[in-house]
């Protein structure tokens, strides 16, 4: 199967060259592929050693509580006070998330790294660039439309894990309450997951995305395609094939639920 004018216009966006000329659009039948081995979740370079974490007690802050029924601006609050696990020591600010408070599409990476520490939203950094590429060759937009079209982006964690080293489960546990209540107030009709951690974290698995990938899984009773990160996009070129592939399941199966409605 050969691209079309549009598709190409598309995979231009995404900056994927022509080397695709030969990679067959997906459909919502699309096979499973053999597992790539996703080494690097971050776009920055690791630094050589990481920055000390602070010691001393474990923060005392309250669990949030009530976060299953809090409206938007209750959540919004209880996100940037909390202090639940010891990353409220080490971050810069919270970053809660961006986008359509009603979206059709919710995107979930990791965590914030350096940058989205920094500026408070996620996917600022050249991952971000990279997705922001790709979801406009779908049209879709991170910062304006209606519902169909803007995205909401968040993160599994809302603060930044220090040197961007991989998140703790126990971080995870404490903050994947915020993620569920934002999936029920943004009632997303398609979740894309993006990277091992958030996959594996979303999924309750430790199966690596190549195996994941190609089928609808569920979050939160909400159709779930996994992908992989765009930072590891920009360092293992040849996938972004396969991330159009997912994206291209992820667009054909919001339609498939669409037309089922
Ligand atoms: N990586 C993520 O998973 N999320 C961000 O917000 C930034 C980098």
């Amino acid at each position: 199967m050969s691209w079309t004018a549009r598709q190409r216009a598309m995979l231009q966006e995404m900056g994927v060259g022509g080397w695709l000329r030969h990679v067959a659009p997906a459909t919502v039948a699309v096979a499973v592929e053999a597992p790539p081995e996703v080494a690097v979740l971050h776009a920055e370079p690791a630094p050589v050693a990481p920055p000390a974490e602070p010691t001393g007690p474990a923060p005392q802050g309250p669990r949030p509580s009530g976060v299953e029924t809090m409206d938007w601006p209750a959540l919004r609050e209880a996100v940037a006070g909390c202090t639940a696990c010891g990353l409220c020591r080490t971050r810069t600010q919270t970053v809660f998330g961006v986008g359509h408070e009603r979206a059709h599409w919710m995107i979930v990476g990791e965590a914030p790294g350096e940058q989205e520490d920094r500026q408070g939203e996620p996917f600022v950094g050249k991952a971000g660039q990279l997705l922001d590429n790709m979801l406009r060759a779908v049209g879709l937009s991170r910062g304006e439309g209606d519902a169909e079209r803007q995205v909401f982006i968040c993160n599994v964690l809302k603060c930044r894990p220090p040197g961007n080293r991989n998140p703790d489960p126990a971080e995870v546990a404490q903050c994947e309450p915020f993620l569920l209540r934002q999936v029920q107030l943004v009632r997303p009709r398609i979740i894309l997951a993006m990277g091992r951690f958030a996959v594996q974290s979303l999924l309750r698995t430790d199966e690596a995305i190549g195996r994941l990938r190609g089928r609808v899984h569920r979050y939160a009773g909400v159709p779930t395609i996994v992908t992989y990160h765009p930072a590891y996009l920009l360092r293992n070129l040849p996938d972004k094939a396969k991330a159009w592939d997912d994206l291209c399941l992820a667009v054909e199966t919001l339609r498939a639920a669409e037309r089922a409605d």
